[in-house]
């Protein structure tokens, strides 16, 4: 492992909490920042960066992954994962229950705690998950971001689709509640008058607006009955996000996922499976409500939902296609992209992806450059682009519905605590993360 040091990070175009830039220096010592000036005269830093022509954010904080370790590390692990996120500049994850064994009680959250602890390039936090009958390992979990329960497309224990049982976790304690809103019974309904179809753009018809919108009408049901605090995760639908334009409590967020706003059902046609996700790819409309719905705050942040599954896995015929595509690596570039196209300002990007997360999970000191706070920075260059490629991914599925994308906004840079993880295409697997705390 390799010690903390002290950073000097010169001449970059320096995103500040307000929004604003400054060209100018940041120093960081023993994992945080302290100083971000116009120029900073130290000579004691044991390393410089030479940023000019570089812009320099806070490290990506990603919500929302399934980095499928313990039990599924043929598809990731917790090491391969990290890597992909130095890659891509995300500097913290916040993982989800359904791995094997599910994280549904203390001993299985520390499980993974220590594998993270010996494993991790950059920080980390579990999801602890609801089977509907655990709910005294929900009450006690720590530390946790929250509870995560499947709603819908989802088997087994970590399936919670009958409102009493949904009503009970919403009625005890008081911590976030993140919900993957589809109704399972539409959709079992919905797979019987669509069985034997192949084409997997039958997906999105299966699992369709209507069975996103009732899930998360009865979320926010259950939410406003108890005051609970809820998060609805990688919200896909415009008629979800006009529900929530019209009602949304104070205590409710949502998050939309970079392929939700990008991709939709026109990308089975190029990328068969590899489209396939849960919640589905919707229609271009969709996209568009979503990205009105992000820009004027109803819709809080982003996550990539970075769900690995091999391209073997993936080859089988739909519906035997598993769901689930990766996006660490190229959530921040696919949206600083989409900046440069016109869609957003970078300052927002930044608050989507570092500064409203951190808020929203109560994770002290990090999502934004400041003195105090965490240094986990990303240096990126907005004036080239590259295509997505698929022999130079991390993930250990060596595949993104991204491949041949021309982006820009590429991670150069990446620092986790103080140190360099990442630069220029080589990794230090030597730096290790931190579990993330949630206030
Ligand atoms: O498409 C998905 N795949 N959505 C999920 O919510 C789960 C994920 C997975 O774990 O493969």
């Amino acid at each position: 492992m390799t010690s903390p040091q002290s950073l000097l990070i010169r001449g970059a175009r320096i995103i500040l909490p307000n929004g604003e830039f400054l060209l100018g220096d940041v120093l960081t010592r023993d994992r945080h920042i302290v100083e971000v000036a116009p120029t900073i005269a130290d000579n004691t830093a044991t390393t410089e960066i030479d940023a000019a022509g570089l812009t320099l954010l806070p490290g990506v904080i990603d919500p929302q992954v399934h980095f499928r370790e313990p039990g599924l590390e043929h598809k990731e692990d917790l090491f391969t994962a990290s890597c992909a996120c130095a890659k891509g500049g995300v500097t913290s994850f916040l993982e989800m229950p359904n791995t094997r064994p599910l994280t549904t009680n203390q001993a299985a959250l520390d499980d993974k705690l220590q594998r993270a602890a010996q494993k991790c390039l950059v920080n980390y936090g579990f999801f602890i998950g609801a089977t509907g009958d655990n709910t005294p390992d929900l009450l006690a979990a720590h530390p946790t971001p929250g509870i995560k329960i499947f709603m819908g497309s989802m088997h087994g224990q970590l399936l919670v689709d009958q409102e009493a049982i949904l009503e009970s976790i919403f009625a005890q304690g008081q911590r976030l509640i993140a919900v993957h809103a589809e109704d399972q019974a539409r959709i079992n309904q919905r797979r019987q008058q669509f069985a034997g179809i192949q084409d997997p753009a039958i997906h999105s018809q299966i699992q369709d607006n209507q069975a996103a919108l009732l899930a998360t009408q009865l979320a926010l049901k259950l939410s406003k009955k108890y005051q609970r605090r809820l998060h609805i995760l990688h919200m896909s639908t415009g008629d979800e996000a006009e529900l929530l334009r019209q009602d949304k409590p104070s205590w409710v967020t949502a998050e939309v996922t970079p392929q939700h706003l990008v991709l939709n059902t026109s990308a089975y046609e190029r990328i068969g499976t590899l489209a396939q996700m849960n919640p589905p790819l919707r229609s271009p409309q969709d996209n568009e409500v979503l990205w009105q719905a992000l820009r004027d705050g109803v819709i809080d942040f982003i996550a990539t939902d970075h769900a690995p599954h091999t391209l073997e896995e993936k080859a089988q015929p739909y519906p035997n296609s598993p769901s689930g595509m990766p996006g660490v690596e190229t959530s921040l570039a696919v949206m600083l992209t989409a900046a440069m196209e016109g869609k957003c300002s970078v300052a927002q990007v930044v608050n989507w992806m570092s500064q409203a997360v951190a808020v929203a999970y109560g994770i002290p000191n990090k999502g934004a450059i400041a003195p105090g706070y965490d240094a986990d920075l990303v240096l990126v260059d907005l004036n080239t682009y590259r295509p997505v490629l698929r022999e130079e991914l991390l993930t250990k599925c060596h595949w993104s519905p991204f491949e041949g994308w021309n982006l820009t906004g590429w991670a150069v840079t990446t620092i986790v605590g103080g140190q360099i993880v990442y630069d220029k295409g080589k990794l230090n697997t030597e730096v290790r993360g931190q579990a993330l705390s949630f206030v």
